[in-house]
């Protein structure tokens, strides 16, 4: 039985999903399923039949990118990129669900996403700078 990783990123052609350990350990392929923050390399395909599976491709409307990824951006939150895709939606379903975490819940949000880049404090300055505002909407909702 191929994992939800496999058909995401060779079958659907989805390769912002990233494959890190393969053993659930390091976040990096972290997709959204009816709502909850999975690791996607340890999900047999035939778990999500008729659900709805979000990845970071999911993230962007029309071209444009979603006020999370642009703060990652400016944040400088992003440097090799492994961690990003799995990041990103960790911290979507945590803003999904409260839109103003404090700092220990944007911590805990990610504790499962593992980055070797960061130091984590420009990511959780970049999530927090979304549930405060500071980085405007686009015209579109999220
Ligand atoms: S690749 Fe899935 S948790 Fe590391
Ligand atoms: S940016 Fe390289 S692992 Fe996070």
């Amino acid at each position: 039985m191929k994992r939800l990783l496999d058909v995401l990123r060779e079958d659907c052609r989805l390769t912002g999903t990233k494959e890190g350990c393969g053993e659930g350990e390091c976040g990096a392929c972290s997709v959204i399923v009816d709502g909850e923050v999975v690791n996607s390399c340890l999900i047999p395909v035939c778990q999500v039949e008729g659900s709805s599976v979000t990845t970071v491709e999911g993230l962007a409307l029309n071209d444009q990118l979603s006020p999370l990824q642009r703060a990652f951006l400016e944040y400088g939150a992003a440097q090799c990129g492994i961690c990003t895709p799995g990041m990103l939606m960790s911290a979507h379903a945590l803003l999904l669900r409260r839109p103003h975490p404090i700092r220990n819940q944007i911590l805990e949000a990610i504790a499962g996403n593992l980055c070797r880049c960061t130091g984590y404090t420009k990511i959780l300055d970049a999530i927090a700078a979304v549930s405060s505002g500071n980085i405007n909407k686009p015209d579109q909702s999220e």
